[in-house]
């Protein structure tokens, strides 16, 4: 329904009638579109946030830049802003309150930076996030409250991290979310409780990790789960008890790769 909101204000905008473009300021360097709410400071060798952003700016592209940080209040009084791209912009940190005022911002891609840690107050703001891409960072470790706040988070991506383990709970409340990527990680064990409360996950990715024990009612309260790929891990001695859990009788489960896995075992249990 969001989408379609979003994607029918495109339509519209792109359908109104062309604006004198002096009227609305574009920051030095930047192109911008629509009537400045569409603005590309994309691969400009900015290394910070650029200043003069136009108020009703809608999409923000800010990546290919050499931003090193993301500043407090970086972009104060963007109310308006709904995407914001900072990929591959050498981001290594974030410091607190850096998306204050953002709280209609409903995409955020931080992908293929150095970010090691988020700060403590990353969520507070992003009340209305849907996606997040962190993929391609080199974060070890998610504190629990990192995404507190994120109750409308439907896609999450943290695949090509570092992580070795997560703060407890760090991924409940997260009620829509429908996309778990943590593949290309260093995860060892899926612990009881940390998959807990997440009622519409459909796809769980984590291949690729160094994953020798999965607790046996971890993945139990996955209720909507299609998808969940465990390929290229150390489950030497998988439970069976795990998967046959899985409340949904209609998950696809990738496992080849496994080591010395008895895949005949597994289908007469998993069908
Ligand atoms: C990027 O920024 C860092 C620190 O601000 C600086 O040392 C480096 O030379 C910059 N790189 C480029 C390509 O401008
Ligand atoms: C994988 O985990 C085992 C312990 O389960 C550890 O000994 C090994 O070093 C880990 N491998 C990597 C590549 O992290």
């Amino acid at each position: 329904m969001r989408l379609l909101t979003g994607l029918l204000f495109l339509l519209c905008s792109s359908y109104s009638p062309p604006l004198v473009q002096s009227s609305r300021p574009c920051p030095h360097l930047c192109a911008c579109y629509e009537h400045a709410d569409l603005v590309d400071c994309g691969a400009r060798g900015f290394d910070r946030v650029p200043s003069g952003l136009p108020h009703g700016t809608w999409l923000l592209e800010l990546g290919k830049n050499n931003l090193s940080e993301v500043g407090t209040r970086a972009f104060t009084g963007l109310w308006s802003l709904r995407v914001l791209v900072l990929t591959n912009s050498h981001i290594q940190l974030i410091q607190p309150q850096a998306f204050f005022s953002l709280s209609f911002l409903e995409k955020l891609d931080l992908s293929w930076n150095q970010l090691t840690s988020l700060p403590a107050d990353f969520s507070t703001s992003l009340l209305a996030l849907r996606e997040l891409r962190l993929e391609h960072n080199s974060l070890c470790y998610i504190p629990a409250y990192s995404f507190k706040y994120l109750d409308n988070m439907e896609k999450l991506d943290l695949s090509y991290n570092q992580l070795v383990s997560f703060g407890s709970g760090v991924f409940r409340g997260l009620s829509r979310l429908r996309q778990l990527y943590l593949h290309n990680n260093r995860l060892t064990v899926v612990q009881h409780g940390s998959l807990d409360m997440l009622p519409a996950l459909e796809i769980l990715q984590l291949s690729n990790n160094n994953i020798s024990l999965i607790d046996s009612d971890a993945l139990a309260s996955l209720y909507s789960l299609a998808i969940l790929t465990l390929e290229g891990n150390n489950l030497r001695h998988l439970k069976f008890k795990t998967f046959v859990s899985l409340h949904t009788t209609a998950t696809h489960i990738q496992l080849s790769g496994l080591h010395k896995t008895p895949q005949l075992l597994l289908k007469l249990f998993l069908y």
